[in-house]
C-alpha cells in the first residue's frame, strides 16, 4: 500500500509526500449502541487500512485527492465549508481541520494530501474514522505536534459529530486509534478510558456485508439516540449506563412507554453483555464469548430493532455451523454487515456456502471479508 501510495503522490503532486500516516478500520465487537450511552464497548482494529500522505506547500492552497476519485479539491486556506456531491469524501479531512482548534491543535497552512485505502467503504468497517485519525496524525506531524492518542480521537469523532455530523459515539475513532494486534480494544466511553484485551488464539474474524441499506439509515441512528436519551431521562438518569438491571427490571408500571423500555433493555443488557465478554475473553472461553455475541444480535433484532430480515438470515445461517463461535450485526445497524468469530476450521469454502444460501433467498451475494486484527494508527 504504501509504495501505492507514494508512487501516486508523485504522479499527482510532482514530488514525495513529506508524511505518511496509516489508520485501520474496525469491527463492532459487542456492545451495539452502548459508546453514547455511555456504557462499554468492545471493538477489533482489523488489518484493513485508510493511508494519508502529505506534504507542505509554501502557498495558502490545500490539494485534496483520494486514489478513489479522478478529480484533485482545491480550497484556500481559509475555507472550511462543507462539500457535497462526489467532494464529500473531503468532509472527514475538513472536518479535521475543523475540529482542531477546539482542541487547542494548530493546523497546517497549504498541503497537497492525498488518501489511499484498502478498506472497503460502507462496509461498516468504519472507514470514516480511520480516515479522520490518518488526517489527524498527518495534520499534526505537519505542525510538528504529537498530542497524545486520547486527544486525536477525540478530535476526529468531533470531526464526525460537528462537521460531518453524524452523532455517533467513541467506538469507531476511539479503536482505530488505540488498536493492537491480537488484542481487542476496550472502551469505557464515559471516561473515555481505552485499554487493550488480549484475544485468544484460534479466533478468525469474518464480516459479510450485505450492501444493503435502509434508505432513512441516518435518521434511524439519530432516533435511536434520542430515545435511548429519553428513556434514561424518564428513569431519573443522564444516561442509560446509569441504570442498574434491578432497577429496569423493577421499574413502575408507565415510567417507560413500550419502545421506551425495549431500548433501555437492550442498552443495559448489552452492557453486562460486555462486561461477561471480557471476563469470557480473560478466561479464553471462546465459546462463551461467542453465545453472548449471538445473543447481542437477538437483542438488536427484538428490542433496540436495529436488524434487518438480511442481517437475522445471516446470523441464524452462521449460528447453526459448527464452526462459527457467535454472530452478530456490527454498526449501527438497518443494514450493513454481520460479524462473526469462528475457529479456524471455518474457511473460504464454508464462508461462500453461506453467501451462496444468502443469495438464493435475496438474489445478490454478500462480500465476504476474512480479517485479521491489527494495529492502531500511527506514522508510518
Ligand atoms: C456506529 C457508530 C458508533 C456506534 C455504533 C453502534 O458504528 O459510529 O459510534 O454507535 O454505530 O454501536
Amino acid at each position: 500500500m504504501k509504495s501505492a501510495l507514494l508512487a501516486n503522490f508523485s504522479r499527482l503532486f510532482g514530488r514525495p509526500p513529506e508524511i505518511v500516516a496509516r489508520a485501520p478500520g474496525r469491527i463492532e465487537f459487542i456492545g451495539n449502541h452502548t459508546d453514547y450511552n455511555g456504557g462499554p464497548v468492545l471493538g477489533v482494529a482489523i488489518d484493513r487500512s485508510v493511508w494519508v500522505a502529505l506534504a507542505r506547500r509554501d502557498d495558502e492552497q490545500r490539494q485534496f485527492a483520494s486514489a478513489q476519485r479522478e478529480d484533485v479539491i482545491r480550497l484556500p486556506v481559509g475555507r472550511l465549508e462543507k462539500m457535497s456531491g462526489d467532494a464529500s469524501w473531503a468532509n472527514y479531512p475538513l472536518g479535521v481541520l475543523a475540529a482542531f482548534p477546539a482542541f487547542g491543535l494548530r493546523v497546517p497552512a497549504g498541503f497537497d494530501y492525498l488518501a489511499l485505502s484498502d478498506l472497503p467503504v460502507g462496509a461498516g468497517l468504519s472507514s470514516s474514522a480511520a480516515i479522520e485519525l490518518a488526517s489527524a496524525l498527518a495534520f499534526t506531524a505537519a505542525v510538528g505536534e504529537c498530542p497524545s492518542r486520547e486527544v486525536l480521537v477525540r478530535a476526529a469523532r468531533h470531526a464526525e459529530n460537528r462537521f460531518v455530523g453524524v452523532p455517533c459515539g467513541i467506538l469507531d475513532q476511539g479503536v482505530s486509534g488505540f488498536g493492537r494486534k491480537d488484542h481487542l480494544v476496550f472502551i469505557d466511553c464515559r471516561g473515555p478510558r481505552f485499554e487493550t484485551v488480549p484475544l485468544p488464539a484460534g479466533a478468525h474474524f469474518w464480516v459479510f456485508n450485505t450492501h444493503t441499506h435502509h434508505a432513512l439509515v441516518d435518521g434511524l441512528y439519530a432516533a435511536r439516540h434520542r430515545e435511548c436519551m429519553e428513556a434514561a431521562h424518564a428513569l431519573g438518569a443522564t444516561l442509560l449506563v446509569d441504570v442498574r438491571p434491578e432497577a429496569l427490571a423493577t421499574v413502575a408500571p408507565g415510567t417507560l412507554s413500550p419502545v421506551a423500555a425495549k431500548r433501555a433493555q437492550h442498552i443495559v443488557g448489552e452492557i453486562s453483555r460486555v462486561s461477561s465478554s471480557v471476563e469470557a475473553l480473560r478466561a479464553g472461553d471462546l465459546a462463551a464469548v461467542g453465545r453472548l455475541l449471538t445473543a447481542s444480535h437477538r437483542s438488536s433484532q427484538h428490542l433496540f430493532e436495529n436488524s434487518t430480515a438480511e442481517l437475522d438470515f445471516l446470523v441464524d445461517t452462521l449460528a447453526a455451523t459448527p464452526e462459527v463461535h457467535g454472530a452478530r450485526l456490527t454498526g449501527g445497524g438497518f443494514g450493513g454487515a454481520v460479524m462473526a468469530m469462528t475457529s479456524e476450521k471455518f474457511d473460504d469454502g464454508a464462508a461462500r456456502r453461506v453467501a451462496a444460501a444468502y443469495a438464493q433467498k435475496f438474489g445478490a451475494s454478500p462480500d465476504i471479508l476474512h480479517l485479521q486484527t491489527g494495529d492502531g494508527a500511527g506514522l508510518v
